[in-house]
């Protein structure tokens, strides 16, 4: 990293008189979140503090998902509602980063449409935010960085949106080129951490008491392949899951053509690694699949899932599913609905398809109807609420160990966090025990979650 304190010690100089509050809000998946977290420990450094509140923010950063065309229209639509918060204080600065900087036709549309935005940061250039703030600081009306510096081998300071919980990127950008996917062009290529530092931050961060670890690659199986020398994912996992503490090692995502039998293995036998692997499948048909270069067939997936389940017959799965790629048959669509009954998952994540200018999908000819694509999201919901209901059963009369999150925003009393196996948990119990593990004898079954009593 650029050596930013004489820019740092400038700022500060110009803002001056009490402390200025910024907001910084981040969209998308967790590696962005986690990019938020360190835009917002460049900003403290230099002096901010943090509002929700935009009418009292001097500093706004939108830090943004391109993956589908929602998340890229909700963000327009906050931008244009910023236009009013400008006019009514000048000096508020506006700043978007994340990855729809990182596409030229957006990059082009803010600062075009959007006069209210003074600076563009990209996905590789949170370093470059003293510098782009200082622009700002000073008048110029717009500036842009969105050079490839590639901070993540570097320290850069983090604000923690939580005490408890903490993520931790093992690797950036993706090799995969699923052909509808807007990431690999956005996140570059893949970078993998070195294995020290990774050991090392993740042993602060359990000294510091936080018992939850999330590590975060868009495939975190491929780790290691970029770098020489390098240890492979498992390994990776055997030598954190050494570190002394109680602490829950989770991970996110996985590939399913990369997952390989040393890596289930590796997480059935780290009795700190979680009882949860998020394995996103996409489709049930090896023909979409195929369209999709996801570069796995259903039977090698299911092959995968039912080596876990040999091991461990109640192991819990989730995944990631489209529908409405091109194209998708009712019997293509069939299929998926077949396999997430075969398989059982705990909970699906399913979206559905947005066309991505740039990838080789949105080239493709696609005749499905949109009702068509809705109707099929509607059943594939309701069968997934099925399965959830009854799999979720086999947890009755059992003690799980629960991560308390927080109070329930539904049910007074109640708390909520997540089990092991990365089930919602509810039970009655004090605010005193959020961040710390408890054990839950569950005695009821809903579709989303269950519910216990405090052992
Ligand atoms: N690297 C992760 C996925 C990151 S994107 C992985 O491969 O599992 C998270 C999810 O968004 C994907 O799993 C996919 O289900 C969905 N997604 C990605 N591009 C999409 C698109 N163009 N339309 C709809 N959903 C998409
Ligand atoms: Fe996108 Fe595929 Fe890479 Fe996941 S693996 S980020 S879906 S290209
Ligand atoms: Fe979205 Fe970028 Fe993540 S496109 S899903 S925020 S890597």
């Amino acid at each position: 990293m650029n050596d930013n304190s004489a820019l740092i010690c400038e700022i500060r100089t110009l803002l001056g008189g009490s402390p200025p509050k910024a907001l910084v809000r981040s969209f998308g998946c967790q590696l962005n979140v986690s990019d938020g977290e360190k835009i917002k420990g460049l900003l403290e450094k230099i002096g901010y503090t943090f509002t929700e509140n935009e009418d009292e923010a001097d500093l706004i950063i939108l830090n943004t998902c391109a993956v589908r065309e929602s998340a890229e229209d909700r963000v327009f639509g906050i931008i244009g509602s910023m236009k009013k918060l400008k006019e009514l204080k000048p000096s508020l600065i506006i700043g978007i980063s994340g990855c729809m900087t990182a596409q030229a036709h957006n990059a082009e549309k803010i600062k075009k449409s959007y006069p209210q935005v003074s600076f563009v940061m990209g996905t590789s250039a949170i370093s470059s935010l003293p510098a782009l703030l200082l622009d700002s600081l000073r008048g110029v009306k717009f500036s842009a960085d969105t050079s490839e510096y590639d901070d993540f081998s570097q320290s850069v300071p983090q604000v923690r949106d939580s005490s408890f919980k903490a993520s931790v990127p093992i690797m950036f950008g993706c090799n995969n080129f699923c052909t509808y996917c807007i990431v690999p062009y956005v996140r570059g290529r893949e970078r993998s951490r070195r294995s020290d530092d990774i050991i090392r931050e993740v042993c602060g961060l359990v000294h510091d008491g936080y018992k939850e670890i999330m590590l975060l690659g868009q495939n975190v199986n491929s780790y290691g392949n970029d770098s020489d020398g390098e240890i492979s994912f498992p390994q990776l996992l055997r030598k954190l899951n050494g570190i002394e503490g109680d602490f829950v090692i989770r991970f996110m995502s996985s590939h399913p053509k990369d997952a390989s039998r040393e890596l289930i293995d590796a997480i059935l036998e780290c009795d700190k690694v979680a009882k949860h692997l998020h394995l996103p499948l996409q489709s049930g048909s090896s023909s979409v699949l195929d369209r999709m270069n996801r570069r796995y067939t259903a039977e090698k997936y299911l092959e995968t899932v039912d080596y876990i389940r040999s091991k461990d017959p109640d192991y819990s799965l989730t995944t990631d599913i489209i529908v409405g790629f091109p194209n998708e048959t009712d019997e293509e669509f069939k299929d998926t609905l077949d396999i997430i009954r075969r398989v059982r998952y705990d909970n699906i994540y399913s979206f559905i398809y947005s066309k991505r200018s740039g990838t080789k999908a949105a080239a493709m000819a696609d005749a499905t109807p949109e009702d068509v694509k809705g109707r099929r999201m509607r059943e594939l919901l309701e069968a997934q609420r099925e399965i959830s209901a009854e799999h979720y059963k086999r947890f009755i009369g059992r003690k799980l160990r629960v991560l308390v999150d927080d109070a329930s925003k539904k049910h007074t009393g109640f708390l909520t966090g997540k089990s092991n196996e990365f089930i919602i948990v509810e039970f009655e119990g004090d605010t005193s025990l959020i961040g710390k593990f408890v054990e839950v004898e569950i005695t009821e079954a809903m579709n989303w979650a269950v519910r216990g009593k405090l052992v």
